[in-house]
């Protein structure tokens, strides 16, 4: 009993000098001791990279806002609604689409509060055509600044070292072509909608939201 009692003793003393020598406890793993070397992204591709996810961010967030205003009771167009909630998070995804990539390449080597930037919102009393409008003014941006991205990683013609084989096919076939149906879905949206409201008026708004 009385053994026990001292290796009882023993531990608590232990136990307490090691609470406070916690900081000498720490774990002291190198930051170099990361595996580098492989990732081979150039650099005017890496910015551009980020700056298109800063543009996807930020597109899904103004499409967040319009879906807050189409939501609004004083509003009540939940089909415009629903829609840009739907936007919204198609944008985020693509977004984090693009980081998921740079992983993959080993090249998220800016701080998470220079690669996660989001621009201010633009907010307006908007109609049912006004916002779809906007959306495809929004998409028009975003594709031409796809396009630039992918002029910029196929780098200087001059050096086929320079040209990002595999990103850029990524973003032609896969990002590009969801970019583009996106754009051709928005616009058959607008003339469906203008013709609804040239014979009907705000009742034409009104029943495109309920078919939305
Ligand atoms: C909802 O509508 C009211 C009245 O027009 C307005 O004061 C408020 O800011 C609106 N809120 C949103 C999120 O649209
Ligand atoms: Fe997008």
């Amino acid at each position: 009993m009385m053994k026990f009692f001292a290796s009882f003793c023993l531990l608590v003393v232990l136990a307490a000098v090691n609470v406070s020598q916690a900081d000498n406890l720490q774990c002291n793993i190198k930051s170099n001791a990361a595996f580098k070397g492989w990732p081979d992204m150039k650099e005017p591709c890496i910015r551009s990279m980020r700056e298109q996810i800063q543009k996807e961010i930020s597109a899904s967030m103004q499409y967040l806002a319009m879906a807050a205003y189409f939501s609004n009771d004083t509003v009540n167009r939940p089909g415009f609604a629903e829609h840009f909630f739907k936007a919204a998070r198609e944008e985020r995804e693509h977004g984090a689409k693009l980081v998921e990539y740079l992983s993959m390449r080993g090249e998220l080597t800016d701080t998470v509060k220079n690669l996660i930037k989001v621009m201010p919102v633009k907010v307006k009393s908007w109609s049912g055509l006004s916002a779809l409008e906007d959306a495809f003014k929004l998409e028009t941006e975003v594709t031409k600044s796809i396009r630039d991205l992918i002029k910029t990683c196929e780098g200087n013609s001059k050096k086929a070292d320079d040209n990002d084989y595999h990103l850029v096919d990524y973003l032609t076939g896969v990002y590009l072509e969801e970019q583009l149906t996106g754009q051709r879905e928005l616009a058959g949206k607008i003339t469906t909608l203008e013709k609804m409201m040239a014979s009907q008026g705000e009742l034409g708004e009104f029943l495109f939201d309920k078919n939305m």
